[in-house]
C-alpha cells in the first residue's frame, strides 16, 4: 500500500455552471433553445436544482462534506440582461454566494462564462461577431469590480474548445446539418437573424468562432487583472486521444487540434483548467467507437478514469504552466461505479505530483445531479442527488469519500 500526501493548500473541489442548478435563466440562449419545437434539448432546464435560492444551505454542505473550493459560474445573462445595462441585485446576489463560499472557509472559483450567452449577445452575431470579445471583457471588468475582493481564482471561459470537440467525436451534428434543423432556424427568427448567423457557445466549431473565443479570453484576463488580484485561466475539455493500430498520424493530428494547439495558446496564463471525462481512440479511418468489454457511462463514452493522469501530464507539458483540474466525474446512477472512478482519476493527479508536475487542485463536476445540457435530466455526475419534485437533497457516499480525501489531504492505495 502507497501512501500520497497532497501538498499543503491543495484544492479539494466540486463545480457547478449557473444554467445547470440555478433555474429560469430566461434570459439566456440555451432557455430559448430549450423551448423551440423539435429541439434536441430532451427537455427543458426550468427550476433546474433552484440553487440560486438554495446556495447557501449547499456551499454549507459542501464545507461539512470536507471539501475547500467550489467551482461555480456567474450568468452574463442575469447580470447584463440588456446590452451595457448592469444588475446590481444580481451582483449583489454573486457577492452573497462569494460571502457564504468564505462563511465555510472555502475558496470560491468563479467561471464567467459557462456555455450559455445572453439573448441580446447572440442576437449581435454571438461567438462569431467582431464584438463579443469586447462586450465579454466589458462584462468581466463589471463584475470583477463588484466581486473581485471575495473572489479566489476565475475561469474566464469554460471549455472553450467545446464545439471542436463534440464535433469531431460525432456527438454533434456538422455546422451544414445543423443549420438545417427546423429548431436552428426557429431560433435565428426569434433572434431576427439568418440561420448562418445563430452563433452559440456550446455549438461553435468553426475556425471564426475558436478566434472569437480566444480573444474574448485575452481581453477578459486583461480586463479582470485591471481591476482584480487573484489568479486568472481558462479551462479546455481535454481527450486522452488513443491511437489504435494504424491510426498514429490521425491521432496526433486530433491530439493537437482537441488539445495541444488550445494548450499552446494559454501559455503565460495563471493556470490551465482540465476537464478529462474519458478517452478517445482514433484507427486508421478515423474514430473508433467504444471498445468492446469497456464498461460505457451514462453518457455513451467509455468509464476511464485514467484519461485524466494523461491529460494532466499532456496539459503541463505543452501549456508548461500549473494545472487545476476544474472538471472530471462520472454520469452514472451506480454510486459505487463512482467510488471507484474517484479513486482511480484521484489516484492519477497523485501520480502526477509524485513527478513534479505543478497540480493546484482537484475538482469533481458536479456538486449535485444537474441538468445535463442536451440529455437534460438524465445522466447523473453528481455528489449530492437532488430530487426536483421536493428539492430535497441527498447525499452519496461518493461525496463521502472524496471529502474523506479532502480533510486527510492524503490517499492511501
Ligand atoms: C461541462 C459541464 C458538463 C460536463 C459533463 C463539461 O463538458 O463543462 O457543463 O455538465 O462536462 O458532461
Amino acid at each position: 500500500m502507497t501512501h500520497f500526501d497532497f501538498p499543503q493548500g491543495f484544492l479539494w473541489g466540486t463545480a457547478t455552471a449557473a444554467h445547470q442548478v440555478e433555474g429560469n435563466n430566461v434570459n439566456n440562449d440555451n432557455w430559448l433553445m430549450e423551448h423551440l419545437p423539435g429541439t434536441i434539448f430532451v427537455e427543458p432546464s426550468g427550476d433546474a436544482c433552484d440553487h440560486y435560492h438554495r446556495y447557501a444551505d449547499d456551499i454549507a454542505l459542501l464545507a461539512e462534506l470536507g471539501f475547500n473550493l467550489y467551482r461555480f459560474s456567474i450568468e452574463w445573462a442575469r447580470v447584463e440582461p440588456e446590452d451595457g445595462a448592469f444588475s446590481l441585485a444580481e451582483l449583489d446576489h454573486y457577492r452573497r454566494m462569494l460571502a457564504a463560499c468564505h462563511e465555510h472557509h472555502i475558496t470560491p472559483m468563479v467561471t464567467f462564462h459557462h456555455f450559455t450567452t445572453p439573448r441580446w449577445v447572440v442576437a449581435q452575431g454571438g461567438w462569431e461577431a467582431a464584438a463579443t470579445p469586447t462586450k465579454f471583457a466589458r462584462y468581466c471588468e463589471r463584475a470583477t469590480r463588484h466581486l473581485g475582493d471575495l473572489i479566489g481564482a476565475a475561469c474566464t471561459i469554460n471549455e472553450v474548445n467545446i464545439g471542436v470537440l463534440l464535433t469531431s467525436v460525432g456527438m454533434l451534428p456538422s455546422p451544414e446539418v445543423l443549420h438545417q434543423a427546423p429548431w436552428w432556424k426557429a431560433a435565428a427568427q426569434a433572434l431576427g437573424i439568418a440561420p448562418h448567423d445563430f452563433a452559440p457557445f456550446n455549438f461553435a466549431s468553426s475556425a471564426r468562432s475558436r478566434d472569437t473565443i480566444m480573444e474574448a479570453h485575452r481581453r477578459a484576463v486583461e480586463a479582470i487583472k485591471s481591476v482584480g488580484n487573484f489568479p486568472v485561466g481558462i479551462t479546455l475539455a481535454l481527450q486522452d486521444v488513443q491511437a489504435a493500430d494504424g491510426g498514429e498520424a490521425q491521432a496526433d493530428r486530433l491530439r493537437y487540434d482537441l488539445n495541444d494547439s488550445f494548450l499552446e495558446a494559454v501559455r503565460g496564463d495563471d493556470f490551465v483548467g482540465v476537464q478529462t471525462y474519458s478517452r478517445h481512440r482514433i484507427g486508421p479511418n478515423g474514430s473508433l467507437p467504444p471498445e468492446a468489454g469497456v464498461e460505457r457511462t451514462e453518457m455513451g463514452y467509455e468509464f476511464w478514469p485514467e484519461a485524466l493522469e494523461t491529460t494532466i501530464r499532456e496539459a503541463a507539458a505543452v501549456a508548461q504552466i500549473p494545472i487545476i483540474v476544474t472538471e472530471n466525474g462520472l454520469g452514472s446512477h451506480d454510486d459505487t461505479r463512482r467510488v471507484e472512478y474517484i479513486q482511480r482519476a484521484v489516484r492519477g493527479v497523485a501520480n502526477c505530483l509524485k513527478d513534479g508536475i505543478e497540480g493546484r487542485g482537484y475538482t469533481y463536476w458536479s456538486a449535485l445531479d444537474n441538468f445535463e445540457w442536451t440529455m437534460g435530466y438524465r445522466p447523473t455526475f453528481g455528489l449530492i442527488a437532488v430530487d426536483r419534485s421536493t428539492q430535497q437533497r441527498s447525499v452519496k457516499p461518493s461525496a463521502r469519500l472524496l471529502g474523506e480525501i479532502a480533510r486527510a489531504n492524503a490517499i492511501d492505495f
